[in-house]
């Protein structure tokens, strides 16, 4: 298999910028989440990945050869790419065995055997025989990952695979194809909108926004330190405090805070806006609700619980303080829920600063 390289990629679609110079980097065998919100160019980017689009501009290519860049474009079936859709992407007049073949010519030496390996490989040998519209939602996108890894491709792309099932078939086949394609030492990208799937299936988690790549990192490092506000928000929940920074110490409603030493978030320190009359650079702090713990009433700084929502594992909390109303945080807790009404609250461990722009 084989390491994806993206380059500043540009695409504009009737005149307006969608892709705006895309960098990515996909080692050998890894899989990345490509997360962001509707609209802003994840499927575009992956037709320019397969060959479906040809970019204005930049580089994309595979284990070291260009698919696109000075030389042109290497033409889509030459690109050794298998491709993953959303839904409906089974050749509904053939039955499961004859569509995970068919990217494989019908007489090619060892066809049986790959097909039968890779119905095992997603669990599907039991319905070889069976019709697409015979399948559940699931089963029918275990049979195109298996149609997409049939051909040993050096790369798979999936695009929102899973978008169609309901929560608890999507947590199931996430797992299963996160399997798979290690089992395939395959390279690949999945598109999500979802960044509790992204977080928990990928080594890399690639979020986009506006055309751009605002970040790619691993999971705990993405959900961490965060480059801004905007990538906090879209991964996971954020509690934003309006906070000042001066000589390494951050303050907000809150007390004090270490900061995250890293990112390019640290870099912008000290040009932002010098504040008022306290001095200090003035800008917004993010931290996570498990941050927040909660303390009996008269510990820590008072705060107020407004409601709470019970998730099963956990809950989360609404808060406000009390000397400062505006303020709302989000805490999150695992024991008794606290009632609403007057109680404690302190935060723990270090938070991102970012300062304020202009
Ligand atoms: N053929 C086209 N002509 C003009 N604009 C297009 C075309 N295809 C897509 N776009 C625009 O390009 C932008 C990016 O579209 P794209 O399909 O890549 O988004 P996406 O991130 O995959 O969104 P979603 O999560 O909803 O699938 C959108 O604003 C869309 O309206
Ligand atoms: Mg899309």
């Amino acid at each position: 298999m084989a390491d994806l390289l993206v380059e500043d990629v540009a695409v504009d679609l009737d005149g307006t910028p969608v892709l705006r110079g895309v960098d990515l980097h996909v080692p050998s065998g890894s899989l990345l989440a490509l997360l962001g919100p509707s609209g802003c160019g994840k499927t575009t980017l992956l037709r320019v990945i397969a060959g479906f689009l040809d970019p204005h501009r930049g580089r994309v290519a595979l284990a070291g050869n260009d698919l696109v860049g000075a030389a042109g474009a290497v033409p889509i079936e030459k690109r050794r790419i298998g491709i993953v859709p959303q839904e409906g992407a089974l050749f509904p007049h053939l039955d499961v065995a004859a569509n995970i073949g068919f990217g494989l010519g019908r007489r090619s030496r060892g066809r049986h055997e790959r097909v039968a390996e890779l119905l095992d490989l997603v669990g599907m040998a039991p319905f070889a025989d069976r019709m697409p519209a015979e399948l559940s939602g699931g089963q029918q996108q275990r049979v195109a990952l298996a149609r997409a890894l049939a051909p040993g491709p050096d790369l798979v792309l999936l695009d929102e695979p899973f978008s169609a099932l309901d929560a608890g078939l999507r947590a199931e086949l996430r797992e299963d194809v996160r399997r798979v394609l290690h089992a395939a030492g395959a390279t690949a990208v999945l598109v999500t909108h979802d960044q509790a799937e992204a977080l928990s299936i990928a080594e890399l988690v690639a979020v986009m926004d506006g055309g751009r790549i605002r970040q790619c990192a691993a999971p705990v490092e993405l959900y961490r330190t965060p480059v801004d506000v905007a990538v906090a928000g879209f991964v996971g929940e954020a509690v934003v405090l309006a906070a000042r920074q001066d000589r390494g110490t951050v303050t907000t409603a809150l007390g004090r805070h270490p900061v995250h030493g890293r990112g390019p978030v640290d870099e912008r320190v000290g040009r932002g806006p010098v504040g008022g009359p306290e001095g200090g650079v003035r800008g917004h702090v993010v931290l996570r609700p498990e941050q927040v713990h909660l303390l009996p009433n008269g510990q820590g700084v008072p705060a107020e619980v407004l409601t709470s929502w019970f998730y099963g594992h956990d809950a989360l909390v609404e808060l406000r303080l009390v000397g400062d109303p505006e303020t709302r945080l989000l805490a999150r807790c695992s024991g008794d829920l606290p009632a609403p009404g007057p109680i404690g609250v302190r935060v723990a461990g270090p938070v991102l600063f970012q300062p304020q722009e202009g």
